[in-house]
């Protein structure tokens, strides 16, 4: 029996707009993935949304000089925009501070109350006189005490990069108002007894061979380290509401509600469908699912360890996630890229630059997968020019502008007996290829198969050389033509978990109305249904190619 497929990527984080490494990292593979799935009569799930909580959210919003709510309405509504605007096919983008979110929060938190993981313990906190509160971690700033810078946070140094505590600082001060009148004081908070699931979650993880090699490594090394208890609670307005006395001035930790919006989301699809009970099928029916998360791999102890925890904690049964998908940095010209630097290609400037497809094609054929991987305007150009324009572009437009000069425009004829077998052979084979790697997500083979696939078909023509052919011998151009018509139908289906809308054109160049988004590969290697004098519309050019002085001027514009 088929399972339905549950994807998820993870949350990007409200506060601004996002860059093509967390792209690549997350919501561009799990839609490729639903995008294969769905083609194949896979019964899918794709939910996302953003991670609103926070301090940094509320750091954004007083800068932007807006209410946090405004701040992140408006926020939220740009991301979805930009997201639509790659074709990336959410069933649902949703919002981690929906009313769903806090309830369902709140009710976690409750059942884990209940079966005895939850502690209140008394901890030594800033307190800012001036601005009469208690200081979250990143609220504290002073000297680093490894290298003197003087703007360190609270939480870590940006000098430096050394993770460190409040008390570790020299001079601290609040970030707030800038007041140095702040004093440590003991003050209430809730921790999760992480320790206690430390060996359930052993065996868990031990149930998950499968799972890549980083993300095991991961997992292991802080269970080998073994599980502190980890305090769930901020001093902030806000967030999700502790829902016990003596709270009111905290909220539970952003970790802490974030990925119950995966669920919360689908609560919030399932009544948007009208069907308000749908999302238990997802979440509640762990047997009938298979759930596969998507996330860079510094999300990967939260995935794998800190939620699993979590709902293990409120023994209700929920579906975990089967198959952990973490994706490595994605560099930008041998630096990081950086939201709070604004280093880097974003992807609203990503989108204003190139379509949407030459950068899903680039990003997946350099997908970094196993290692890191760099960005380059110049590397950009390079593949953007040989793979697509050079390979894809070129043989459609051989094909088609020599099916317009000696047949019309029209497809030259039927292929009964025609059939090219050592074209097929080879096709086969790489589709075959194609698809398992897709299955197993790994998307840069993905890619490097489906470039091979139009190399052979490129070979294919050039061999043949209907441009000679057509001269004496018509029939044999118009059946290795034909060939071509099919090999670009290819092309559109086996392109569109990657390329959806250059596929989308293709088919419209052929005149095919083919549904792309549930044809399975395979059906793409069924060389029928084109009758001859099927009418082809006027070639068109697919791809253009970018030019030496552009990456010049884009690289010089866009430097760190
Ligand atoms: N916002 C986090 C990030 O961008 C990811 C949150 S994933 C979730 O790193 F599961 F918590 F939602
Ligand atoms: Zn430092």
């Amino acid at each position: 029996m088929t399972k339905k497929h549950l994807i998820t990527s993870a949350l990007p984080y409200i506060n601004g707009i996002k860059h093509l490494g967390n792209l690549v990292g997350s919501m561009l593979p799990g839609d490729v993935y639903a995008r294969y799935l769905r083609q194949h009569g896979e019964d899918v799930l794709y939910i996302c949304g953003t991670d609103e909580h926070g301090t940094p959210a509320e750091i954004a919003a007083e800068a932007a000089g807006k209410s946090v709510q405004d701040y992140c309405a408006e926020m939220y509504d740009v991301q979805k925009d930009i997201y639509g605007r790659f074709g990336i096919s959410f069933d649902y983008f949703g919002r981690s501070s929906s009313p769903s979110n806090h309830k369902l929060t709140q009710n976690l938190f409750l059942a884990m109350q209940e079966n005895g993981y939850i502690e209140e313990r008394e901890i030594q906190q800033y307190y800012s006189h001036a601005d009469h509160r208690f200081l979250p971690d990143r609220y504290v700033e002073g000297t680093c005490p490894s290298c003197g810078y003087t703007k360190a946070r609270g939480d870590q140094c940006d000098g430096c990069g050394r993770l460190l505590e409040p008390t570790d600082l020299n001079d601290p001060y609040s970030a707030i108002s800038g007041s140095k009148d702040i004093e440590l004081k003991s003050t209430k908070h809730i921790f999760l007894l992480l320790d206690k699931l430390n060996e359930p979650l052993e065996t868990w993880v031990a149930d998950r061979p499968e799972w890549p090699d980083g993300v095991k490594g991961i997992a292991k090394k802080w269970l080998k380290e073994g599980l502190q208890p980890r305090c769930i609670t901020r001093d902030l307005k806000w967030g999700v509401p502790v829902p016990l006395d003596g709270y009111d001035e905290k909220v539970f930790y952003v970790w802490f509600d974030a990925p119950n919006g995966y669920i919360s989301i689908t609560q919030d699809w399932a009544a948007a469908i009208g069907q308000p009970d749908a999302w238990q099928d997802w979440w509640k029916n762990p047997d009938q699912v298979h759930y596969t998360q998507f996330m860079a791999k510094d999300n990967v102890p939260f995935h794998s360890i800190f939620w699993p925890a979590m709902l293990m904690a409120t023994q209700q049964n929920w579906k975990q996630v089967d198959y952990i998908k973490g994706v490595n940095w994605l560099n930008y010209d041998k630096g990081k890229f950086s939201t709070s630097q604004r280093r880097g290609i974003f992807t609203d400037t990503a989108l204003d630059l190139y379509p949407a497809d030459y950068w899903r094609y680039y990003l997946m054929a350099n997908c970094p997968e196993s290692d890191d991987a760099d960005f380059t305007f110049s590397h950009f150009a390079a593949i953007i020019n040989k793979d697509l324009a050079d390979i894809l572009g070129n043989f459609a437009n051989r094909s088609f502008s020599l099916i317009h000069k000696y047949f019309d425009g029209k497809v030259p004829t039927t292929l009964d007996n025609g059939l090219d077998q050592d074209l097929m052979a080879k096709l086969t084979h790489l589709v075959n290829e194609y698809e398992s790697a897709h299955k197993d997500m790994r998307f840069r083979q993905a890619m490097g198969h489906l470039r091979a696939i139009w190399v052979v078909a490129n070979e294919y023509i050039t061999v043949n050389e209907p441009w000679k052919t057509a001269k004496d011998n018509l029939d044999q151009a118009g059946v290795c033509l034909t060939h071509c018509v099919y090999l670009l139908r290819l092309f559109a289906i086996l392109g569109h978990p990657v390329m959806p809308t250059i596929s989308q054109q293709i088919l419209g160049l052929l005149h095919d109305t083919t549904d792309l988004s549930c044809t399975p590969f395979k059906a793409g290697l069924n060389f029928t249904g084109f009758a001859a004098g099927h009418a082809l519309a006027d070639p068109m050019r697919l791809i253009e190619k970018i030019e030496d002085t552009r990456v010049e001027e884009l690289t010089a514009q866009y430097r760190g």
